[in-house]
């Protein structure tokens, strides 16, 4: 703010018409943007109340980029929904294919809790490109009425309990090596897990999270995808219920004000810098542990199937996540390094050099994310239901 701003809000009272609306400062969401996390009504219309658990599913940067289409009888079908990618941070949107795995996922295991048998059937009139999104979509739900009820799976229980502690882990709790390995036994086949909690090792994938996020937060383009998805304060994130949400009352000051700036990237050492590194550092550096799910690429390919790789990994990922919540586990995936933009490139080679110890084309890390323990944290927050049903 420049001095002649900042004379017009004190003399014309500005300061406090833009600051009245944070009387009491509550830190907590609006309620109607984590309304979904109540579950849906029991019973009711069996679609509908299977998307609703779907819709809690983690995806990359909350942009909830799906749509479902309930055109035709006893049968889900899934799209991404294209006005809801991040082209910068994920060029050839792989996040958001594996981010269409942990809908799938969640939207099977909800059916099943209502004693649903359904077949899903990937890419069902072919997968795009590997670098591209198209209009086809991504998988076909489909089941026949009346067929025995399948066993419900477990993990049910965790869905509406299951979030992403965005926030540093306590250093001073070890995380316990059979944690670790509980989340190995619910990932299934398609996808390879790996985890460290050997010291040395963590210290260097520290180091690539703090590294590779400094490129992000470097790089304009992917700097201001995140900063254009900033939602400040409770009217923004009770307009928006999606992207990345700060309550804390500083930046809600600073956007009242008009300090948040949302044309220019931050530069190095400008306090709005420092508060997203500081950010970044917290998590890289707190991380306890790290986990990661890698598919085959290079057999992957030879079959024709990238894309349904990654959403086999978002359908591990979730699972993962889930049992994690089970046992008292915090998982965050700690996405900068394994992004394909041109500039993160040596800490993409180097992530998939020391997790997989070959190169991404035949190997790819799919999700990379530190663990460790802190206080739960609030639920973030969901648009409507309504929202992504297409029809
Ligand atoms: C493919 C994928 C990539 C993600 N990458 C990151 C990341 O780099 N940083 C982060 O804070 N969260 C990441 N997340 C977690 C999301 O931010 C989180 O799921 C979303 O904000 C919704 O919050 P919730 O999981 O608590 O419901 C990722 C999730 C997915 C599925």
């Amino acid at each position: 703010m420049d001095r002649r701003n900042f004379m017009r809000l004190v003399g014309g009272g500005s300061v406090a018409m833009a600051t009245a609306g944070m009387a009491g400062c509550s830190s907590d969401y609006p309620a109607e943007a984590v309304a979904a996390w109540q579950g849906p009504a029991p019973g009711g219309d069996v679609r509908r109340w299977a998307l609703a658990h779907a819709l809690l599913a983690p995806n990359s940067h909350n942009r909830q980029p799906w749509l479902a289409d309930l055109r035709e009888a006893n049968t889900i079908t899934l799209y991404v929904d294209r006005e809801r990618t991040l082209p910068m941070t994920d060029p050839w949107f792989r996040q958001i294919v594996v981010s269409q795995g942990t809908f799938l996922e969640l939207l099977v295991i909800a059916l099943k809790e209502r004693g649903i048998d359904a077949q899903v059937q990937l890419f069902p009139q072919g997968e795009p490109g590997e670098k591209a999104l198209d209009d086809k979509p991504v998988a076909r739900v489909a089941w026949m009425p009346g067929a025995p009820a399948p066993t419900r799976d477990p993990l049910f229980a965790q869905i509406l309990k299951r979030q992403t502690a965005k926030v540093d882990y306590d250093t001073t709790r070890p995380v316990d090596p059979a944690l670790v390995q509980a989340l190995a036994g619910v990932v299934g086949p398609q996808v390879r897990f790996g985890a460290t909690l050997e010291a040395a090792r963590v210290a260097a994938l520290r180091e690539i999270c703090w590294q590779s996020a400094r490129v992000e937060i470097l790089t304009p383009r992917t700097v201001m995808e995140s900063v254009r998805l900033t939602r400040v304060g409770p009217s923004q994130i009770a307009q928006h219920r999606d992207g990345i949400n700060v309550m804390t009352p500083m930046a809600r000051f600073a956007d009242a004000v008009g300090l948040f700036d949302r044309e220019n990237p931050p530069a190095e050492g400008s306090t709005a810098y420092k508060q997203v590194a500081t950010r970044f550092q917290g998590h890289s550096q707190t991380a306890m542990g790290f986990v990661w799910l890698n598919t085959d690429q290079a057999g992957a390919r030879a079959a024709g199937r990238i894309r349904a790789s990654q959403v086999e990994a978002g359908r591990a990922y979730v699972r993962l996540q889930l049992k994690a919540t089970e046992i008292g586990l915090q998982v965050h995936p700690m996405s900068q390094a394994n992004q394909e933009f041109d500039e993160m490139k040596p800490w993409y080679d180097k992530l998939h050099q020391l997790l997989a110890g070959k190169p991404a084309t035949e190997e790819v890390v799919q999700m990379f994310c530190r663990v460790g323990h802190c206080a739960p944290q609030a639920h973030t927050p969901r648009r409507e239901l309504a929202s992504i049903i297409r029809a």
